[in-house]
């Protein structure tokens, strides 16, 4: 039977409890965890007009199934702003339905909407699964992160 296409919609304020569970599932999947404040602050910044930062959820019947976020950033580079993908979540149970690919596609559109000049995003270079996905919807940029925590 085929599966219901996911409705991509920005996150609301009082969706909050939507939200949580998906970002600790997330926060899981990499074996980390914040500080309380740490999560009230991302919340508070998706929904602050100060800030250029958002985020979108994949609903399928009433039920929040994924998240993406995304800030816009200067470059050098270019006139345009970069915009940045984040936190690409699916809840395990709703994966390998489209809402992956739904929630980097609406990413794209408010990337054009906003006259960005690129969406980029960072993954592990085991994540094969993520990696089978990004394969098919962007082109590797070859560069790899080098960091240093403060
Ligand atoms: C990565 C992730 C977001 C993908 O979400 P998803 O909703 O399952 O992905 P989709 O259903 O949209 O898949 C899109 C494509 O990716 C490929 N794909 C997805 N999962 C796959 C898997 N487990 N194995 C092989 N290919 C896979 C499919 O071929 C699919 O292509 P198709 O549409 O042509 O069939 C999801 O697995 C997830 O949340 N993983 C844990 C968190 C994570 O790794 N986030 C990314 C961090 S960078």
């Amino acid at each position: 039977m085929p599966q219901p296409d996911p409705t991509i919609r920005p996150l609301r304020s009082d969706q909050r409890s939507n939200w949580e569970p998906l970002w600790q599932g997330y926060l899981k999947f990499y074996e980390t965890s914040l500080p309380a404040a740490a999560t009230d602050r991302a919340w508070e910044r998706l929904h602050d007009p100060g800030e250029q930062m958002f985020g979108l959820g994949a609903w399928v019947d009433g039920r929040l199934c994924g998240m993406v976020h995304y800030l816009f950033h200067r470059s050098f580079w270019t006139i345009a702003d970069y915009c940045y993908l984040q936190d690409l979540f699916v809840v395990e149970t709703a994966r390998g339905t489209g809402c992956g690919r739904a929630l980097i596609e609406a990413v794209v559109d408010k990337a054009l909407e906003a006259r960005a000049d690129r969406v980029y995003w960072l993954t592990q270079e085991d994540n094969h699964t993520a990696r089978a996905l990004y394969d098919k919807v962007a082109a590797r940029s070859g560069f790899i992160q080098y960091r240093r925590m403060l």
